[in-house]
């Protein structure tokens, strides 16, 4: 048998012949027969692998179809060594965080302790707050068989990575990482900021009834006033033509509850849900499949969301029905005239709103789970293919912090307009 030999196989056979038909069958003999044979199979397995079977689901959306491939891991759970979590993404102890998780594969042990350098099968370097620091700590690598991953979850625009490029590139280059780990599709484990699926059971919520509750036309809520991607400028221009709160840091700070890391929090979303008609969800810059938690994190909600970016949306999941675009129009009057006549005709408000009985979405869960799970599951390929990332200035570089397409209307007064008091005071 193919796993006696401790290599890759397909699981699929396997499983239906040894372990899914003893629990078919029926009656005393039949079990102990059944038992019997379990057993005598796990006196002839590799120990380790007696509790490694899995059947894996299907790894959508990261293209890499290595990852689909199912096998059972075989030998001693593997190290991944989280070298700089400077940012506080994992809780002390993290060793059970796969099967936590509930991985399909979990025989990884998560660890944040830099002295089990040597003993590390990964090291998942965390890059921005390594490109922040004035005299950042790498590790260094003793084994060419040690894999180590390049992990973000910040754009190109990152304020750490500004004016150091040409020192970065050779740096990450000379690092020799293997796999890069970040929100881009064409990372080799992408992380989405979330995920949209389709439901299992449609609901059938009443979405007439939700156009004509909602009184406010528009809402967009931050706590970054100043971003590459300048969406201010664009906010300023566009609430000229149209009515437009502002709730969080750039406007009424206390209109809205804000988690901390500035995410707009569970409340807050229903709150919105319960009046406004539109959500303005503008990443902060234009990078190629940048789009973060506040995509996912609406698509629940009972509004229909705009957003402003570099990302093609449908790449990370979405259809065209989920969102409106704001590079459809050609000036922030156009966009604005749109929503107003929306506004104005429930029925076709509430058909825009229709997809959400059949879809659903949310940030981080469980797509991000999934990426971890795709992790621990990559890491015990057998054989592992070799890689290594040596051009980082053709894939993770400054260009892809691109210059707004979308701004031609600027003038200096706009620039300095306040966006604060909020409420604006009655013309
Ligand atoms: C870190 O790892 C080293 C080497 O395995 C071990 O001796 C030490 O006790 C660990 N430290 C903690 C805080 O777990
Ligand atoms: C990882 O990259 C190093 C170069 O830094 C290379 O020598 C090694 O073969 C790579 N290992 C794998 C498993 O890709
Ligand atoms: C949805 O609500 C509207 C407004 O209350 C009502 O006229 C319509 O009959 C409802 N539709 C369904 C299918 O219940
Ligand atoms: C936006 O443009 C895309 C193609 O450029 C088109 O498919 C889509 O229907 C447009 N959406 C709206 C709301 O006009
Ligand atoms: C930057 O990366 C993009 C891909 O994201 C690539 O198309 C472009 O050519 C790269 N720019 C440079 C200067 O290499």
């Amino acid at each position: 048998m193919a796993v006696l030999t401790g290599r890759l196989f397909r699981l699929r056979s396997m499983a239906t012949t040894c372990i899914v038909r003893p629990f078919r069958v029926f009656g005393i003999t039949n079990i102990i027969i059944a038992l019997i044979v379990v057993i005598g199979l796990l006196v002839f397995l590799p120990s380790k692998s007696t509790d490694t079977v899995y059947r894996f689901v299907k790894s959508y959306g990261s293209g890499n179809n290595e990852l689909e491939e199912e096998f059972i891991p075989t030998g001693p759970p593997k190290t991944i060594l989280f070298w700089n979590d400077d940012w506080g993404y994992m809780k002390d102890g993290v060793d059970g965080l796969f099967k936590e998780l509930n991985c399909p594969v979990s025989n990884c042990i998560m660890t944040l302790n830099q002295s089990k350098l040597n003993e590390a099968d990964a090291v998942l370097l965390h890059i921005c707050p390594l490109a922040n620091k004035k005299n950042p700590v790498w590790p260094t690598r003793t084994n060419p068989d040690q894999i180590w991953i390049f992990y973000t979850h910040e754009s190109p625009c990152f304020r750490g990575f500004a004016g150091k490029w040409e020192q970065l590139y050779p740096e990450w280059d000379s690092k020799g990482f293997n796999w890069t780990m970040t929100y881009r599709a064409d990372s080799d484990i992408p992380m989405f900021y979330g995920d949209v699926w389709k439901r299992e059971t449609p609901t059938n919520k009443n979405y007439t009834e939700v156009a004509l509750r909602e009184k406010k036309l528009a809402v967009w809520i931050s706590s970054h006033c100043e971003t590459f991607g300048q969406r201010e400028y664009y906010i300023k221009e566009l609430r000229k033509h149209m009515p437009l709160d502002i709730l969080g840091e750039c406007g009424d700070p206390n209109g809205c509850p804000m988690e901390n890391r500035g995410y707009i929090d569970d409340t807050c979303m229903d709150l919105v849900g319960e009046n406004y008609k539109f959500f303005l969800a503008f990443e902060n810059s234009f990078s190629f499949d940048y789009v973060t938690e506040k995509f996912f994190k609406t698509l629940r909600g009972d509004f229909v969301v705009v957003v402003r970016g570099a990302a093609d949306y449908t790449r990370l999941g979405a259809t065209p029905e989920m969102y409106i675009n704001t590079a459809n129009f050609s000036h922030p009057r156009d966009l604005a005239a749109y929503l107003m006549k929306i506004d104005k005709d429930p029925a076709l408000y509430a058909k825009m709103l229709e997809w959400k009985n059949y879809y659903d979405g949310t940030s981080y869960t469980p797509r991000t789970r999934q990426s971890w799970c795709d992790l621990c599951k990559k890491v015990n390929q057998n054989p592992m293919p070799r890689k290594t990332w040596t051009n980082f200035k053709a894939w993770f570089n400054e260009s892809e912090c691109r210059k707004p397409p979308d701004l031609d209307f600027v003038t200096e007064e706009l620039k300095n307009e306040p966006m604060k008091p909020w409420p604006r005071p009655a013309a």
